[in-house]
């Protein structure tokens, strides 16, 4: 069947490699963006379903007495039942507004999981099935209301139906991104920025879910069809360019649940397609570009009905664990990217090792075993500030029957020396590189002056020649790493900070990679922070205290 739909898909391949060539930034010229910020129609980064009575969802009155490693391991989480409250929690762990900021005549809100710019292009829904506390049925996630804006009613037949289907209590989660939020931004290089977006919730979701006892399973079969007829896309005219794209549905379940099925049957899907959805859309912004690349690479990349790939990762232990103090939640919570860096603040080298640790797939640990198919990306890191570690460049190799392809793709006086017995990080040069690490993240001063910054390598063109969807995923796997790396940095006292702006070729150029074999599609930072002392900080809720309880401000 793969083989099948490569052949076939010659065209969609070439329009996923022009895209991304199109969208390189380079040292002479960036990919093409407006230009300048258009404050007039910048657009709203929350959705709301108008006409419509929103369950407002209950704040949990105290968060689960998780550890770091509880973030991770699947042994430990108590699993929770599907209440209301736990519903509410999940969501806030993972994507509900966590701190207002403010500098005098602008304030902002910043969310569990980042994205590129806070333009926020990721949308969620569940789809409930039964349960005494709320009423079955297709839910948009608000999370300016923290509230459930219900878009179609189950019968409960229906909802059995798809509980017996899944054999497992649980609920359907769906992300879909809105392009133009970023496109009015960052204009032609959004697609890429949506998706790194994708990949940080997708993450932010499995470790939410975990806390409670839940896990995520990708359902691979589905098509990205199929997820627009379930959340009742197929009824909505979209205005002008603000399409809303379907990307990816799992199953939530108890995390001791197993053999969950890879897609929903024709027959559920069906029924659902001929419910009545209700509630409008709001719009997000007066006017907009049209950014036609992206159309384009939007329905070359979009994903036909497949059959299971599923990742058969190893099931090893952690190791070179340094442990956190810090609460599971209060990781989550505080969760920032870093504005600047201070230049000076180094990490230990067991840190370093751990948090990289983190990023390997594992069977039975969040975030990766979501099922979203085996390891494609690696990391080149420049390592500035790491104690007892010889400062250069290294390559930390996610799964090490790349090794050999990664070898000879690089230049071939790298030293490729192991650092340590059986962990897959190798020293390739010697040296101090902050100043190539600034300047191919497109000159960002926070990419030289923290402990360590990284570019991530993912196995392109074989991937995007099986499967041209996989372009999509392969930024979904970094934005999953960023994700670790965030709360990583957090738990280890630095902090982080996703970098979508880089000069592509140039960090080619640096590992001699010639041709599109591989290629770096998202840089990452970790370091001791600068904190900006003009910022005003603001509970998360607060504007719903301040607006009589839940009015909601456009
Ligand atoms: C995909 C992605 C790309 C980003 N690129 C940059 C970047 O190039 N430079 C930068 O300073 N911050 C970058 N950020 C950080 C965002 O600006 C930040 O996530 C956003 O402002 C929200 O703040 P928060 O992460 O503290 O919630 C990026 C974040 C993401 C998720």
């Amino acid at each position: 069947m793969e083989n099948q739909i490569s052949n076939l898909d010659g065209e969609r391949l070439v329009t996923a490699i022009q895209y991304h060539e199109a969208t390189k930034h380079h040292y002479h010229r960036y990919a093409i963006s407006p230009g300048y910020l258009d404050w007039d129609n910048q657009p709203n980064p929350f959705r709301f379903y108008e006409g419509v009575t929103p369950i407002k969802l209950p704040f949990a009155k105290g968060d689960p007495d998780a550890v770091y490693m509880d973030l991770y391991e699947r042994m430990r989480n108590p699993v929770r039942e599907f209440s209301l409250e736990n519903l509410s929690l999940f969501l806030e762990l993972s994507l509900s507004i966590s701190a207002w900021k403010s500098i005098p005549g602008a304030k902002w809100a910043l969310r569990m999981n980042p994205s590129s710019g806070n333009l926020h292009p990721t949308e969620s829904y569940v789809i409930l099935s039964t349960h005494s506390a709320y009423d079955p049925g297709v839910y948009h996630y608000s999370p300016f209301l923290h509230a459930l804006e219900p878009r179609a009613s189950f019968s409960d037949e229906l909802s059995v139906k798809i509980q017996r289907h899944f054999r497992t209590k649980g609920f359907l989660f769906a992300f879909t991104s809105i392009y133009w939020r970023e496109a009015w931004k960052y204009g032609e290089r959004a697609f890429r920025y949506s998706n790194h977006d994708i990949g940080h919730a997708i993450a932010a979701a499995s470790f939410a879910a975990n806390l409670l006892g839940w896990k995520l399973t990708y359902l691979y079969e589905t098509s990205d069809e199929e997820i627009a007829k379930i959340l009742g896309f197929h009824e909505i005219d979209w205005r002008d360019d603000e399409e809303e794209y379907p990307e990816v549905l799992f199953y939530v379940h108890s995390a001791e649940a197993k053999e969950i099925p890879a897609g929903l049957t024709p027959d559920i899907i069906q029924r659902i397609l001929e419910l009545s959805f209700q509630g409008r859309h709001n719009r997000l912004s007066k006017d907009h570009v049209d950014w036609e690349i992206i159309a384009h690479v939007a329905q070359a990349t979009r994903k036909p009905r497949v059959a299971v790939d599923r990742p058969n990762n190893p099931n090893m232990p952690f190791s070179q664990l340094e442990l956190s103090q810090l609460k599971a939640t209060q990781i989550i919570r505080q969760r920032r990217s870093l504005l600047a860096c201070d230049g000076v603040t180094s990490i230990s080298q067991s840190a370093f090792l751990t948090m990289l640790d983190k990023t390997l797939p594992r069977d039975t640990a969040a975030p990766f075993d979501v099922g979203l198919g085996p390891v494609r990306v690696h990391l080149f890191l420049f390592v500035h500030r790491v104690k007892d570690l010889t400062s250069g460049f290294y390559m930390f190799v996610r799964d090490e029957k790349d090794l050999g392809a990664l070898r000879l793709a690089c230049r071939p006086d790298f030293l490729w020396e192991p650092v340590k017995k059986d962990f897959p990080l190798y020293l390739l040069a010697k040296g101090q590189f902050t100043g190539e690490a600034t300047s191919v993240s497109c000159q960002q001063s926070i990419a030289g002056e923290g402990a360590f910054s990284l570019g991530m390598i993912a196995k392109f063109r074989s991937n995007l020649e099986r499967l041209p969807f996989l372009y999509r995923h392969l930024f979904w796997e970094t934005g999953m790493i960023g994700q670790v790396l965030y709360l990583e940095a957090e738990a280890h006292g630095v902090r982080s900070t996703g970098i979508g702006c880089f000069y592509d070729d140039p960090v080619h150029e640096l590992l001699a990679l010639r041709d599109n074999q591989f290629q770096s599609l998202y840089h990452f930072t970790v370091g001791g922070p600068v904190e900006d002392q003009r910022l005003q900080s603001w509970p998360p809720y607060s504007h719903l205290k301040e607006n009589g309880g839940g009015e909601v401000a456009e």
